[in-house]
């Protein structure tokens, strides 16, 4: 069965609850880009953790490294990205909308949303122009072609040129991967989906040099295998990832390879592009080494040989995947003996942005108290949410809604015998436990 579409509805509870805003949007809002409000930037926060434990601190032949934005030009010269970084663009003459003379097909007239750009009697596209997708600014006071910098549009170029400098820092021999997070702009002629293309967006990006004489391509596959298992730890759904092998045409010029993990969005969006996992030889090493004219050799002393290593990239956006996961997660049920459904955000546990709501169930008997002082001891340990207001349904819903995997109850029982009841978001199967327990307990659920 096909998944549905979920997307408008994610956008107004993305909203409603503190996800995700539209950015600057009382001034109308700025295109593409987005604001993580409280409970977003906790979400995406355990997301990027998540991947930064996998990808370094379990790992010993991984080193982090968090590059500057902006960067030397001559780096986008040699990357590749002044030249060639484009996107064939045209323009409706008539109603002045821009779109991708290659993705038409997606894209609706805006004048009659039922026909694509060009099919409209009224439309008169212009020729395809190239269209380069990075910012520039200027760095110091003058702005003249001389001081022209670009905002990075991948983090990748940040790790080739500290190659060397992490390397031998570090005395990492090959093979070992230098891994960042962070942000990455590109002016994308076509936007949307909400958070799916924006503006500005984050990746989370490993190379892991090889080398070119060993079987560079065990570990090409070995990397396929581990980021599609670290997409199917965060609880998307098996039959919403696959492997996208890229075809001769879609391969660059560059690479001996290249998958795309898809996803499954739902609806008119279906499988999309979250991940890329690039075999790109030794091509980013040796355009730098000819561009910077400096040698960017690794010694092997065992071996006393030196080479320009070959490189394969994991390459994963941190807002796309929140996307993924939001999507994955979003369902709408029926509640045995009530009428009205509920939402329900089945986020893992890790990924929640609040591990447990707290309710006193009256306002008398000592239960505020006992609440307030269970969430204080609580907090330290995980992000709780105190909740004294409405009627417990309610409030059960409230957190079902964000993906709160545990609600708390604090009733009359707990004042004579200090347990609590502990209410499981997806079975609704409720527990007694000892107040004093369930740090422990809760901290053994959170995997
Ligand atoms: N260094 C390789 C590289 O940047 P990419 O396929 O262009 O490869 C990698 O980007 C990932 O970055 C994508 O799979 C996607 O998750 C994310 N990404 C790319 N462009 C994006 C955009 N405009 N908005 C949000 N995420 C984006």
């Amino acid at each position: 069965m096909p998944h549905p579409d979920v997307m408008e509805k994610l956008v107004s509870l993305c909203k409603r609850r503190g996800f995700i805003f539209q950015s600057s949007e009382i001034y109308g809002g700025t295109g593409s880009v987005w604001d993580y409000g409280p409970l977003g930037v906790e979400l995406k926060k355990n997301l990027k953790d998540r991947w930064w434990h996998a990808m370094v601190r379990a790992r010993s032949d991984i080193e982090g490294l968090d590059a500057a934005i902006l960067m030397h030009p001559r780096v986008w010269e040699a990357s590749g990205h002044v030249a060639g970084f484009t996107d064939p663009m045209v323009d409706c003459k008539t109603c002045k909308a821009r779109f991708r003379a290659d993705k038409l097909e997606d894209a609706a007239c805006p004048r009659k949303p039922s026909k694509h750009p060009g099919e409209h009697g009224d439309c008169a596209l212009t020729e395809p122009r190239n269209f380069n997708l990075m910012f520039k600014t200027f760095m110091g006071p003058v702005e003249e072609s001389a001081s022209v910098v670009y905002l990075r549009p991948e983090t990748a170029q940040g790790i080739y040129v500290n190659f060397l400098n992490v390397q031998q820092a570090s005395r990492q021999k090959i093979p070992f991967g230098i891994a960042q997070i962070g942000k990455a702009f590109r002016n994308e002629i076509t936007p949307g989906n909400f958070i799916f293309r924006t503006r500005e967006f984050e990746q989370m990006e490993m190379q892991f040099f090889v080398d070119p004489a060993s079987d560079h391509m065990q570990w090409f596959e070995y990397w396929k295998a581990q980021r599609m298992q670290w997409h199917r730890s965060l609880g998307l759904q098996e039959d919403r990832l696959l492997f996208h092998a890229h075809t001769p045409e879609e391969l660059a010029h560059y690479a001996r390879a290249a998958f795309d993990i898809q996803f499954d969005f739902g609806g008119t969006l279906g499988f999309q592009e979250i991940e890329g996992v690039h075999h790109r030889g030794d091509f980013d090493l040796s355009r730098h080494q000819e561009y910077s004219t400096k040698r960017l050799e690794y010694a092997d002393q065992v071996n006393n040989r030196r080479y320009l290593p070959f490189v394969v990239e994991t390459s994963v956006g941190a807002d796309r995947t929140t996307l993924a996961v939001l999507v994955n997660a979003y369902r709408e049920e029926a509640v045995a003996g009530e009428e009205e459904g509920r939402v329900v955000l089945g986020l893992l546990p890790s990924l929640a942005p609040i591990k447990a709501g707290i309710f006193p169930l009256t306002k008398k008997e000592g239960m505020p108290e006992f609440a307030e002082k269970l969430a204080s001891d609580l907090r330290p340990h995980f992000p709780v949410f105190l909740d004294e207001s409405g009627a417990i349904g309610r409030r059960y819903r409230r957190q079902d809604e964000i993906g709160t995997p545990w609600c708390i109850t604090i009733d009359g029982q707990t004042m004579v015998d200090g347990t609590v009841t502990v209410r499981d978001r997806d079975t609704l199967a409720q527990e007694r436990i000892a107040a004093t327990a369930l740090r422990d307990v809760l901290a053994t659920r959170l995997p």
